[in-house]
């Protein structure tokens, strides 16, 4: 087998992989692949650093943004606006500088990435109140009941096991704090399903090869989007995590999809 194919056999693997171990009932087999999914994205992340910016703007037709700051709105940061706020999966800190950037927010964003290219890549966009720390978000150097709010921007579709990484937020929030999950989702309308398949089977992955070099990284993008849980089904899993009060709006026809749920205030728990 030549690298090319071993390259995307490994990236198709990776998509596959972060179902729980409960889901997948063989804990072995679970756990290899958990593996080989959080080298091959800590890896494919690294590399493709220097680009991935241009190519967010580029492939989402510059929408990205707005989809940040609707997850942002809904985090609920003015309740505690000098508080401690987890950016998880930080990436090139594009949450992290528009949470620190809002009127009126006085605290400090926890930038978590386990891509250390990726931190640095976006370190020009962290002011002072955004400290970059290169840590997994399925164990966090944080304390439990530790952070006031946490969001997580297109990383939870990533996850070697995406239960234990919703578990592992919902340990560090304090109780009433809010988790906003930004992540891709599939588009309810068959019509538009269909174009967006097209786009994100055939032009994207062309598209993101040509920009970044990477032979597999936007082929990852769609098998991981087609492999991740529905937006009702990613909510259901919210509440098994130990999270209450979940909500969730999709965003532009459906392509994205932001859900938001709270650790249950201390005493009801
Ligand atoms: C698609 S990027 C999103 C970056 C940023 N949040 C954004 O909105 O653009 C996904 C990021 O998640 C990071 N990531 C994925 N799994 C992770 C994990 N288990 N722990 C820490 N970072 C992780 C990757 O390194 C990458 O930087």
């Amino acid at each position: 087998m030549s690298a090319v194919d071993t390259e995307r056999r490994e990236a198709l693997e990776a998509a596959g992989a972060g179902r729980s171990v409960a889901e997948v009932g063989d804990r072995t087999g679970a756990e290899s692949s958990a593996a080989v999914k959080r080298r091959y994205v800590r890896r494919m992340f690294s590399e493709i650093a220097p680009t991935y910016d241009l190519l967010n703007r580029l492939l989402s037709f510059n929408i990205d943004g707005r989809w940040r700051r609707r997850a942002i709105d809904m985090l609920g940061w003015e309740r505690r606006p000098r508080g401690v706020y987890l950016d998880a999966c930080a990436g090139t800190l594009d949450m992290s500088a528009e949470l620190s950037r809002r009127p009126g927010f006085q605290g400090t964003v926890v930038a978590a990435d386990f891509a250390e290219a990726m931190l640095r890549a976006g370190r020009p966009k962290g002011g002072a109140a955004v400290q970059a720390v290169v840590a997994d978000a399925l164990e966090l150097p944080l304390g439990n009941d530790s952070v006031d709010g946490a969001m997580v921007g297109f990383g939870v579709r990533n996850f070697a096991d995406i239960d234990v990484g919703l578990r592992e937020l919902a340990r560090v929030l304090k109780p009433g704090a809010r988790l906003v999950v930004l992540d891709c989702s599939a588009p309810p309308s068959r019509v538009v399903r269909m174009v967006y398949q097209v786009y994100f089977r055939q032009l994207l992955p062309l598209v993101g090869r040509i920009v970044s070099g990477h032979r597999t990284a936007y082929r990852y993008l769609p098998e991981s989007v087609a492999h991740f849980p529905p937006a009702p089904e990613l909510a259901a899993r919210l509440e098994r995590a130990g999270l209450e009060r979940v909500t969730y709006e999709t965003l532009t026809f459906g392509v994205t999809a932001v859900h938001c749920a709270e650790r249950p205030a201390a005493g009801s728990r």
